[in-house]
């Protein structure tokens, strides 16, 4: 047996070094290394547990706890040797505090696997993820109340089918993302409190022979619940799921955006203007400024997808209950942590620096007889069914198509010809303001709706 090939954490059962390329697919030191920290947090409270337990004693406790802060400062400064032979972020830390401290080093292990410490680590560190992308989430749902509430006037067409609909205020759309986004808001707290139970204590499968007391652990690490079955607390990754749903689902509304700044931002449609520090010319149109933060948040979307769908197929055929499957969980959970992470950034920058191109949105929704429904219902005041205003209103539109007139550009009489109950007051309606104004309701596109959800918007971020 050649022991430096065999790993020393279980080479008393080998008669063979593992294989050189084995060793290196089996490893995971290289991605698993981010989670240093966090694993650093779950040795220390063991080793305090342990203590109060009764099976380390305060003076190895207190050298592991410091050895281990020591190697933290290690890991930070650049000069700690990650070693692909030791397999995983781990094994690397524990054979340096071993390294540092002999024996003591070796009691860290004691009552516990790399099972129920990798499953703790990784949702000690999703929690933390969790909270700085709730950090970029909140300060982007900020900027949308703030330019929705200097834009609550500005009229844009809304559309349905992207064709022009009915006139909505360009504040009433803004606040349609910060409704997206704040049940994202929800989903990515709901889910928090299901990542942050803790399966230490679970050991490698079945619990631990040793007097531990998870409660101690528990509190320490902050966790709301202990995990309540070990065979389980090894081996779901559900909470990685589903913070890659909740994510996807927050990128997916990410996209919608991202595509709808592009359209805008398009010559056909030169609704806004973003700074040039968020767009990238051509390397051979000069003309050209490209919208690619948008456009890179909608093609970053997929990996978060891919990243759902890849741990829900990792996860579908394990049986109880740990298996080394479970190490693929990493690279997919990280990237979409990421990935949600660096866009929502991009967007919280991005958002406050839009600007809008009021007379060219409002030059938008005059064409297109965005105010035919506002017609068909005045009629609708004057007593006629529905059905029928809808047919009369057709008709008009008809006109104005082969005449080239929009509804507000005809004569009284010219409205006249397809119903007579319509009188001089229509005109009011016909307007893009009295369009949008007469949309008073909550939810509502009017402006003094737009500046009441923007205050109650402003309450919930302040709840939070
Ligand atoms: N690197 C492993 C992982 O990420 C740690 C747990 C390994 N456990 C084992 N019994 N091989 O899942």
């Amino acid at each position: 047996m050649s022991s430096e090939k065999t790993n020393q954490s279980w080479g008393g059962r080998f008669s063979e070094p593992v294989d050189a390329f084995v060793a290196r697919f089996t490893a995971s030191v290289d991605f698993d290394k981010r989670l240093y920290r966090h694993d650093i947090l779950g040795s220390q409270a063991h080793a305090r547990m342990l203590t109060q337990a009764g099976v380390l004693s305060e003076a190895e406790r207190d050298a592991i706890v410091a050895g281990l802060d020591e190697i933290r400062g290690e890991i930070e400064a650049g000069t700690f040797e990650w070693r692909v032979d030791l397999e995983d972020v781990h094994m690397n830390i524990e054979a340096r505090l071993t390294e540092r401290l002999g024996v003591v080093g070796k009691k860290l292990h004691t009552g516990r696997s790399r099972n129920d410490q990798v499953a703790t680590d990784i949702r000690l560190w999703l929690r933390d993820e969790i909270d700085a992308i709730l950090v970029e989430l909140n300060r982007l749902q900020a900027g949308l109340l703030q330019l929705a509430e200097t834009e609550a006037d500005t009229i844009m067409p809304g559309f349905t089918h992207l064709q022009t609909a009915q006139p909505v205020t360009f504040g009433h759309h803004l606040l349609a993302w910060f409704e997206m986004l704040s049940r994202d808001h929800e989903r990515l707290v709901d889910c928090r409190k299901r990542v942050n139970r803790m399966p230490l204590g679970s050991a490698a499968l079945a619990g631990t022979t040793y007097p531990i007391q998870r409660q101690v652990t528990c509190e320490l690490l902050g966790f709301e619940a202990i995990g309540g079955n070990s065979l389980d607390g090894v081996s779901d990754r559900d909470f990685a799921i589903e913070f890659c749903a909740a994510a996807s689902l927050a990128m997916m509304h990410l996209s919608r955006c991202s595509e709808e700044l592009v359209l805008w931002t398009s010559a056909q449609f030169q609704f806004i203007d973003l700074p040039d520090r968020f767009c990238t010319g051509s390397s051979i149109m000069p003309q050209k400024k490209n919208p690619d933060v948008p456009e890179l948040v909608r093609g970053k979307t997929g990996r978060v997808f891919g990243a759902l769908t890849g741990l829900l197929t990792l996860m579908k055929g394990q049986p109880l209950a740990y298996n080394k499957d479970n190490q693929e969980d990493k690279e997919p959970l990280f990237d979409a942590a990421d990935t949600l992470r660096d866009s929502l950034r991009a967007f919280a920058d991005m958002v406050p620096a839009i600007k809008p191109r009021r007379e060219i949105m409002r030059e938008a929704a005059r064409r297109g007889f965005s105010t035919a429904t506002d017609l068909a219902d005045y009629l609708v005041r004057k007593g006629l069914p529905f059905r029928d205003c809808h047919e009369i209103v057709g008709h008009a539109v008809k006109y104005g198509v082969d005449s080239g007139k929009d509804l507000a550009e005809m004569s009284l009489d010219e409205l006249r010809r397809f119903s007579d109950q319509i009188e001089q007051d229509v005109f009011a309606v016909l307007t893009l303001e009295g369009s949008v104004n007469a949309r008073d309701h909550i939810g509502g596109t009017a402006p003094a709706q737009v500046r009441a959800a923007v205050q109650r918007g402003r309450t919930l971020l302040a709840q939070r």
